[in-house]
């Protein structure tokens, strides 16, 4: 018993429970890479982990990733992807307000194993025009009159007419999409197992247009996925959930524009949105609480996302104002300059532990907003946040919008800051304190433009980071992410430490990913 209590003090002395580590090292702002967790006695498996989170207005995820609101982030693809894979995605604003509307629409339409978007094409092209459409994804054309299978997809049939091709409109299997009900799922299973040797089954419209597309594979992997440990995050309805930014455009006299804010809000909400993200680089500021305000008055039961601050008294402000979820980061993303050229922000630890007092006393979640470069980044972060932001990380993905580029062989994707002098023109300005008209002249940009090479697909990169975060739950004994919060114990890590924390002197074959 001495010696375990002496082995259980040594211990204490060297790795910390936040509440004693961080005040004492007030003074020096700390952020992923200059601390660790130190190991604690398990009985909880990796894989038996659950990282289901729910942040403050009813917002449950079951798995704390968010992809970031920017233009080179989210949009309605990557926004499906997070939430099948239980996240979140929060849609941008740097677009006309009407397309942001489709956007949600998409994500809150999408059918789990539907494919929304067959691609179609006018029966009097030749099978060598598709082939070429397919390249250049360029598609219309949706009256069904047939299903043009991929093993016809050969340069051997190019000049043969779609219509020669293609298995004809009565042969070819369809449900209507009113058909669908609650579960089409479920309706799906039924009709492939009723059904055997068939494996596409297209859904029409009243008009005969074709809205989607089933294949027995993805049903039979869905299906299996139900199982699983890891659901998609839907809402009551069973739809995916679906965040998104919203900007707070200004009058002609410099006020907050409260009609064009709630009727735009107000049209996200009618289309399903679930929450809604006020995104500006200084959160603490009166024109970011008024809109907060304003926000809150107008919808009181909405889950309100609002930042960014570093403070304790940025999230009380803002919790004040009526924002349910703050996000901590200001200056640690991958593209920002906000840290030199304006010469403020804290690194990411300090701010997370400074901002959760005001959180805990404010019945407020947090979210760790950029600079995470790895798993191991995440499982530091929610040792004192709820949720984290990632932009960066997921900017390589095929889910992101924009063009693959080639460069010397590599491929690689844009990503930029909303900072960035690009991203303010398309509309982003108002996020740095300047009026959009600003964004033409000369002001300071608090961001890049940069390139992503092209990573693994969205699930392939989640699952990686999921298991990141599960090795470490597993190393704190942490069977939730309140474990993981209430068992983390940190020390401090010398530049030397750093080093030997990653693969060192070897001759690297293949990166780990
Ligand atoms: P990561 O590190 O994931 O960071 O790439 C993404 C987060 O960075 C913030 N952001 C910016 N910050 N200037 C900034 O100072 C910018 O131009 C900029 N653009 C994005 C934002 O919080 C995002 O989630």
């Amino acid at each position: 018993m001495a010696a375990e209590q002496n082995a259980g003090s040594f211990d204490s002395a060297f790795y910390q429970p936040a509440d004693a580590f961080f005040p004492a090292q007030a003074g020096l702002a700390l952020t992923y890479d200059d601390l660790t967790l130190s190991t604690l006695y398990s009985e909880t498996l990796p894989r038996d982990t659950s990282l289901d989170t729910e942040l403050a207005g009813g917002l449950c995820l079951h798995l704390p990733i968010i992809s970031a609101d920017m233009d080179t982030v989210t949009e309605s693809r990557m926004a499906t992807g997070m939430a099948l894979n239980g996240g979140l995605g929060l849609i941008h604003y740097n677009m006309p307000e009407k397309q942001q509307l489709k956007e949600v629409s998409r994500v809150k339409n999408h059918v789990h194993g539907l494919i929304q978007e067959p691609i179609t094409v006018a029966p009097d092209k030749t099978v060598g025009d598709v082939i070429e459409l397919i390249e250049t994804k360029r598609y219309y054309d949706r009256k069904l009159v047939g299903l043009l299978s991929g093993n016809v997809l050969k340069p051997r049939y190019a000049a043969k007419q779609v219509t020669s091709a293609l298995v004809p409109r009565d042969q070819v299997q369809t449900l209507r999409e009113s058909q669908l009900g609650a579960d089409p799922i479920a309706i799906a299973d039924q009709f492939f197992t009723d059904h055997p040797g068939i494996n596409k089954l297209l859904v029409v419209n009243d008009s005969d247009e074709l809205c989607g597309l089933f294949t027995l594979s993805d049903i039979e992997r869905i299906t299996t996925e139900k199982l699983s440990q890891f659901r998609p995050a839907r809402d009551n309805q069973f739809r995916l959930l679906c965040g998104v930014a919203v900007s707070t455009p200004r009058n002609a006299a410099g006020e907050l524009d409260r009609e064009r804010i709630e009727t735009h809000i107000g049209a996200l909400i009618e289309r399903g949105a679930d929450v809604v993200a006020v995104s500006t680089a200084h959160g603490h500021s009166k024109g970011v609480g008024n809109a907060v305000a304003l926000i809150r008055a107008a919808y009181p039961d909405l889950p309100l996302i609002a930042g960014n601050v570093t403070t304790a008294a940025g999230v009380e402000y803002l919790a004040d104002k009526g924002a349910n979820i703050i996000k901590i980061g200001q200056g640690p993303g991958s593209i920002c300059t906000t840290r030199l050229v304006a010469g403020v922000g804290i690194p990411q630890m300090t701010a997370l532990y400074v901002a959760s007092q005001a959180a805990k006393a404010k019945g407020v979640s947090l979210l760790a907003d950029g600079g995470i470069t790895k798993s191991g980044d995440i499982v530091k972060a929610l040792t004192l946040a709820d949720g984290v932001i990632c932009g960066g990380l997921l900017a390589g993905c095929p889910e992101t919008p924009g063009q693959v580029m080639e460069i010397s062989g590599k491929l690689y994707k844009q990503y930029r800051g909303m900072g960035s002098l690009a991203a303010m023109k398309s509309g982003s300005a108002a996020r740095y304190g300047h009026a959009p008209k600003e964004a033409n002249r000369k002001v300071a940009a608090e961001g890049i433009e940069a390139l992503k090479e092209v990573s693994e697909n969205l699930d392939q990169l989640l699952g990686q980071l999921t298991g990141g975060v599960q090795a470490g739950m597993g190393y704190l004994g942490a069977a939730t992410l309140a474990d993981l919060r209430a068992k983390a114990c940190y020390t401090r890590i010398s530049p030397a430490g750093q080093k030997e924390a990653a693969p060192h002197d070897v001759v690297e074959m293949k990166a780990s990913s």
